[in-house]
């Protein structure tokens, strides 16, 4: 059994993309799944997912109230196969509990050691196997990273933004709008992340094409199947910012991506193109602009969106209703909404046509 980790709120569009990728079949948890397959397919997704941030081989699954329950569920599975490698615990709780998450650590470690015929050894900084503990209320989870570095380190980055959004999101954002290469257009690009994970997608590149190390040895058919590829129309980026604009274009350049960017205010949004699909992720106050500042652009942006003819637009925002407020206000209609969590903050997305 495999355990999936994805974006709080994108589970439903990684489950789509992990049927797509190795098939058979899973449920969906808050963020993660749990998929039936074992170390071949977790390869593949490390390789080949867009929308994972983790994949991870589920060695004990139970419910535990406590403790000495956890160390109960660790006890009864089997570890003998960790002779000759180091193991270190790394965990993490959603709920009340009595205890903290480093307690949990050290009682995983605890149970492990004891279920042992021989003493293994424990490495917290670079362990071999990498053990991750996670109890949601009662439900308790423990399996083996295969994944090292989160996915969504994809290693293009030459630019890193202040506010760049994951690129795992954004992937999963283009693939939850329906995006199938029709002329593309951020007009608050940043680091150009949409550009990028769009131009990948678009290609069929394994989005881990510069990633050099996982959790496991790479299979000597690294090429492994390509991906299904499709035609597409222009990757357009622009910003407020021509620091900003200059990294958009480092990152597309470094991504391999034909991306268009330049430098352009977003409220008045004069372009000489027709984009099929805008798709941003704007401020929303916090980071970047105050309040105010974001109000006017959201409203200033919608009305360009009008102006322009734009027919799908398609927004991620901690900010949803004012976004929402000021699409409605310019004549527009919510297709269809989303709740996530990005960066432990709940954000809509939402996707507005005319
Ligand atoms: C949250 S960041 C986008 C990050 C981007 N998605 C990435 O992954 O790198 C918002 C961007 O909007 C830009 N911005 C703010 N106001 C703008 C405006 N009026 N017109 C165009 N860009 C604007 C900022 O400079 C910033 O780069």
């Amino acid at each position: 059994m495999l355990k999936l980790s994805t974006t709080i709120g994108f589970e439903d569009v990684a489950e789509k993309e992990v049927k797509a990728l190795i098939g058979g079949r899973g449920e969906q948890k808050r963020g993660f799944l749990l998929w039936e397959g074992g170390m071949e397919e977790a390869v593949v997704l490390n390789l080949h997912s867009r929308t994972l941030t983790r994949v991870g081989i589920l060695k004990v699954r139970g419910r535990a109230k406590s403790l000495e329950e956890i160390a109960r569920i660790v006890k009864d599975a089997e570890w003998n196969w960790l002779k000759g490698k180091s193991f270190g615990v790394e965990s993490s709780r959603n709920g009340v509990h009595s205890f903290n998450s480093l307690d949990m650590s050290r009682t995983v470690g605890r149970a492990v050691i004891e279920s042992c015929d021989f003493r293994p050894r424990v490495d917290l900084s670079k362990p071999d196997v990498k053990l991750m503990a996670y109890l949601d209320g009662e439900e308790f989870y423990l399996w083996m990273d295969t994944s090292g570095r989160s996915l969504h380190r994809r290693g293009y980055r030459a630019y890193e933004h202040p506010a760049s959004l994951k690129t795992s999101v954004a992937a999963a954002m283009l693939l939850w709008s329906g995006w199938r290469g029709e002329a593309l257009y951020d007009p608050m690009c940043g680091g150009g992340t949409f550009l990028c994970e769009a131009s990948l997608y678009a290609r069929g590149i394994p989005p881990s094409l510069w990633r050099t190390s996982w959790r496991f040895e790479l299979p000597h058919t690294r090429a492994l199947r390509p991906l299904p590829s499709f035609s597409c129309a222009e990757l357009v980026g622009s910003d407020l910012f021509e620091k900003h604009v200059q990294g958009a274009l480092k990152n597309c350049l470094s991504a391999g991506a034909e991306g268009a960017v330049f430098r352009a205010n977003a409220e008045s949004m004069c372009i000489n193109f027709q984009p099929d699909l805008i798709i941003t992720n704007p401020p929303y106050g916090l980071r970047i602009a105050s309040k105010r500042v974001i109000k006017r652009l959201y409203k200033n942006f919608a009305l360009a969106c009008k102006k322009n003819a734009i027919a799908k637009i398609a927004v991620l925002t901690a900010e949803g209703r004012l976004m929402e407020r000021a699409f409605l206000d310019s004549g527009y209609v919510v297709e269809k909404r989303k709740k996530i969590v990005n960066g432990n903050l709940p954000t809509d997305v939402l996707l507005f046509v005319r």
